[in-house]
This record gives structure tokens, sequence and C-alpha cells, in this order.
């Protein structure tokens, strides 16, 4: 029955084929961005033949082991620089200016500060993160999933921040603190329609 292992190359192939037909060069999204590497071969596989096995672990602890930390040993930064860098989804695309800063696009995923109501909902509500404290522990977690989600979830949906450069070592710094400063607006009790005055 060889096939039964055969088949499925072939219609990858077809497939690899079809989508690179599809697409063109366009200023900084090139078509380098069909290539896989072997995460994402990993990840496009059929959900049930992603068994957690040897080449899983090898390829998050490799993911984890190349997170770079901040040089100073200093995880936050401004509050209000992580807001506007959380908040813009302007960067990458054919039509963005490369020279501008990207921004993190969070809100397509998770609900942030309490006042923004447009958000999606991909991701968990990040509303309240601060609560959990400012331990070594907290920074190096937060700054690992941002920097390389993969490193904890190896088929995360989320952007590698960090790993990928779409944000600097300042714009994640400044990031966390949006996130973990207790003054922060994520940090902020909800306003029920009864406070308005
Ligand atoms: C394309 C969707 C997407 C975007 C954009 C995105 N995330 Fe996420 N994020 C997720 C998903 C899905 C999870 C939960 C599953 C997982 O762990 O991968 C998550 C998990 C997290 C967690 C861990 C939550 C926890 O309870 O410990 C943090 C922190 C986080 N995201 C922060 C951010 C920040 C900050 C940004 C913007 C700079 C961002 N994310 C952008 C999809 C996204």
């Amino acid at each position: 029955m060889v096939w039964i292992g055969v088949a499925p190359v072939a219609v990858s192939e077809d497939l690899a084929s079809v989508i690179h037909a599809s697409f063109s060069d366009s200023g900084q999204a090139t078509l380098m961005r069909l290539e896989q590497d072997p995460l994402q071969q990993r990840c496009s596989q059929p959900r049930d033949e992603r068994v957690d096995d040897d080449t899983a672990m090898a390829l998050r602890q490799e993911r984890l082991n190349a997170v770079v930390f901040p040089k100073d040993g200093n995880f936050l930064g401004d509050w209000q620089r992580g807001a506007a860098v959380a908040a813009s989804g302007r960067g990458l695309q054919s039509n963005d200016d490369p020279s501008i800063a990207n921004g993190g696009n969070c809100y397509a995923c998770h609900q942030l500060a309490p006042t923004e109501v447009a958000y999606g909902t991909l991701g968990p509500s990040l509303t309240q993160y601060g609560l959990r404290g400012q331990s070594e522990a907290m920074l190096r977690y937060t700054w690992t999933k941002l920097w390389d989600t993969h490193a904890f979830n190896l088929c995360s949906h989320m952007p590698r921040f960090g790993a990928q450069k779409i944000l600097t070592e300042q714009q994640l710094k400044d990031v966390m603190a949006f996130l973990l400063d207790p003054n922060s607006s994520v940090n902020q009790p909800a306003e029920g329609p009864s406070s308005a005055h």
C-alpha cells in the first residue's frame, strides 16, 4: 500500500506550488515569507499528527534557549509608550514604510485597557494583568512570552515579537510596563455606566 505514504507528499507539493503561484513580492512583503522554518512546518501538520514527541520538545527548548533578555537587566519601560505600541496595528505590510517602527497589534487578539472597546478574543483578556506582580519569575515569563511565544506553547498563534524582530528591545520594555505597571490603563478598574459623571 505504497500510495498511502506517497499521496500526502504529492498533495502538499501541489499545494505549495499553488500558494507560490498565488503571491508575488510587494515592497517589504516578499515571497520569503512563504518559506516555513522547522517550527512552522511542524505546526502546519494536522493537529492529530502533532504529538508532543522529542521533536516538539527539542523545538520548544531551542526557542527557549534563543530568548534574549534585556541587556541592562531592566524589564520595564514607559507604560504610556507601551500603550501606543500595543494599539498600533501598522508595520510589515507592503504599504507600510519600513523605516517607521512596527506596532504590536495586541488588541487584534487581546482585551487590554478596559477603556478600549474594540478588541479580538483569539487570545485571553490581559486586563488587570499587573495583579500578578513584578517578581523575577513574572518578568521573565512575560518577556519570554513576548519575545517568542513558541518557547512555551509550540504552535501558539501569537507573533514572535522579539525573535522575528517585529518590536525592538525598547518597545518590548514599554509593552511590559503597559502590562505590569500598577499605574497603566491595563490595571485600572473598568468604569461601569453608573460611575459616569
Ligand atoms: C494573532 C493573535 C495575537 C496577537 C496579535 C497577540 N497575541 Fe498574545 N496571545 C495570543 C494567544 C492565542 C495567546 C494564548 C495562547 C498562547 O499561550 O499562545 C496569547 C497569550 C498572551 C500572553 C500570556 C497570557 C497569560 O495569561 O499568561 C501574553 C502576556 C500576551 N499574549 C501578550 C500579548 C501582547 C502584549 C501582544 C502585543 C504586543 C500580543 N499578545 C499580541 C494571541 C495573540
